[in-house]
C-alpha cells in the first residue's frame, strides 16, 4: 500500500496472540452471552486509549461518545429474523470485528447501522447520532460502507467510477481525494482501466477506494478481503492498520478468523443473537481453561503422585503419549512441574502451554448453536 502523500500511514503492526487451553467448565459461553456481556464491563475492555481517536473527518461533534451504540436492536423481514436484541458499543478509533456464519445477520446489521434499512425495534447511535430516518443524511455524511459486492460501473474506468461517487458524495476537492484513495489501495497504475476488465481482487480494492473517498469517521467493511489473494489481503490489513492509526472507527465483518484476531481490538460473534463479545484473548480465557502439555520420552511410572499437590495445578489427564495439566497460572505451574518431573526421574521432552485461537472460540460457540438446533 502506498502512502506517498503522507496522509495514510499504512505500515502494519502484528498483534501478539494470547494462549488458552482446555474448554472451561465453569464459565461456558453462556457466561459471555446476553446483553449483560454485550454491554457490561467486558464490552468496555479492550477499547482504545482514553485519549480517544481524532475524527478522520475532522468533525469534533459528539467526541467522547462511542462511535456506535446499539441497544436491543432487532430486524425482522416478514417472518424471518435477521438479527435480534443486539446490544453493544464500539469505541471511537476501535477496530471491531463482527463474526458469524452465513445468514447470521452481519450484513443486515451493517445496512441497518448504515441507515440503509430501518430497524424493526431497538435503537442505535452511529457517530454520535441516533439512527432514525430523519438523521439518515447526517449519519451517511460521517460514515462509509464497503459493501459485500463492489457495485461499480463496469464500463467506466476506475478513476471515472471514483469521480462519479465523489460527485455523489459531494466530497470537497474530489481530484485530491481520488488520488489519495487510489494511492491508499495501490491502484494508481490502473486508474484508467475499465472496472469490467479488472480481476475480482482489484475490483475489491476499487470498492475500498470508493469507501475511503469521503474520509469517514466510521468505516463499515463487509468482508473486505473476501476472494483476495494472501498478498492483497495483507495489503488490506495494512490499510486497516493505517486507518486505525488515523483514528477511524472500523466495523469489520469477516469470515477470516485469523484476520479478526490480528486486526480487531474486540470481536462480537453473532448468530442472529449476539453469542459473545470481547477481546480475542479474553474470549479464549472465558471459554478455555489454561493447560500445560507435558511430553516425556517414556510414560511416567506414577503420574498421579508426580502431579499431586503442585502449585497452580488443578488437575491432569493423559492424552496419548502426553499429559495435559489444567493450570490456574502457567508461569507458576510450569517451573514446579519441571522440578517434580526431574525429581521423579522422568525424561522430559517438552513442557508447553496449549494454545487456542479465536477460531477455536468461534467453532465452539457456533457448533454449540448447531447442536442445540438439532436437539
Ligand atoms: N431484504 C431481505 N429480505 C428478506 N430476508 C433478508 C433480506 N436481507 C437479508 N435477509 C435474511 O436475513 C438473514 C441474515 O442475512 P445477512 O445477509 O445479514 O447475513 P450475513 O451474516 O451477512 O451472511 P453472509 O456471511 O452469508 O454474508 C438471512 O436469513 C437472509 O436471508
Ligand atoms: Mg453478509
Amino acid at each position: 500500500m502506498g502512502n506517498d502523500d503522507g496522509t495514510l500511514d499504512l505500515t502494519g503492526s502484528r498483534r501478539r496472540h494470547g494462549d488458552g487451553a482446555e474448554r472451561r467448565a465453569a464459565t461456558g459461553p453462556q457466561a459471555a452471552t446476553g446483553p449483560q456481556a454485550a454491554t457490561g464491563p467486558q464490552a468496555a475492555t479492550g477499547t482504545p486509549s482514553a485519549t480517544g481517536p481524532r475524527s478522520a473527518a475532522g468533525t469534533p461533534s459528539a467526541a467522547g461518545t462511542p462511535a456506535i451504540e446499539v441497544s436491543h436492536l432487532t430486524k425482522v423481514f416478514g417472518g424471518r429474523t435477521a438479527f435480534a436484541d443486539l446490544s453493544f458499543s464500539v469505541a471511537r478509533g476501535e477496530v471491531f470485528g463482527f463474526l458469524g456464519p452465513n445468514g447470521a445477520g452481519k450484513t443486515t446489521t451493517v445496512r441497518t447501522l448504515g441507515t440503509l434499512l430501518a430497524p424493526t425495534s431497538g435503537s442505535a447511535t452511529v457517530a454520535g447520532i441516533p439512527v432514525t430516518a430523519e438523521n439518515g443524511v447526517e449519519i451517511r455524511q460521517r460514515i462509509s460502507i464497503m459493501p459485500e459486492s463492489p457495485g461499480l460501473y463496469q464500463r467506466l474506468t476506475v478513476a471515472e467510477n471514483l469521480r462519479c461517487f465523489a460527485d455523489l458524495y459531494e466530497v470537497p476537492e474530489p481530484g485530491d481525494r481520488i488520488g489519495r484513495a487510489l494511492r491508499a489501495v495501490n491502484l494508481t497504475g490502473r486508474a484508467h482501466d475499465a472496472c469490467g476488465i479488472l480481476s475480482k481482487g482489484l475490483r475489491q480494492r476499487v470498492a475500498l477506494a470508493r469507501a475511503l473517498l469521503s474520509e469517514p469517521e466510521v468505516l463499515f467493511l463487509d468482508e473486505p478481503t473476501s476472494g483476495l489473494d494472501p498478498v492483497a489481503a495483507r495489503d488490506v490489513h495494512e490499510l486497516i492498520d493505517g486507518l486505525r492509526r488515523r483514528g477511524v472507527t472500523i466495523f469489520l465483518t469477516t469470515h477470516r478468523l485469523e484476520e479478526a484476531e490480528r486486526l480487531c481490538d474486540r470481536v462480537a460473534i453473532l448468530n442472529t443473537t449476539l453469542r459473545t463479545i470481547g477481546r480475542p484473548d479474553e474470549l479464549r480465557d472465558q471459554l478455555f481453561a489454561k493447560s500445560l502439555i507435558i511430553r516425556t520420552r517414556i510414560p511416567i511410572a506414577d503420574p498421579a503422585r508426580v502431579f499431586a499437590g503442585l502449585p497452580a495445578v488443578d488437575g491432569w489427564h493423559p492424552d496419548g503419549h502426553a499429559y495435559v495439566l489444567a493450570v490456574a497460572d502457567p508461569a507458576v505451574a510450569a517451573p514446579a512441574v519441571a522440578r517434580a518431573l526431574v525429581a521423579a526421574g522422568a525424561d522430559v521432552l517438552t513442557i508447553s502451554e496449549s494454545h487456542h485461537s479465536l477460531e477455536d472460540v468461534y467453532l465452539e460457540l457456533i457448533d454449540e448453536d448447531q447442536e442445540a438446533s438439532w436437539r
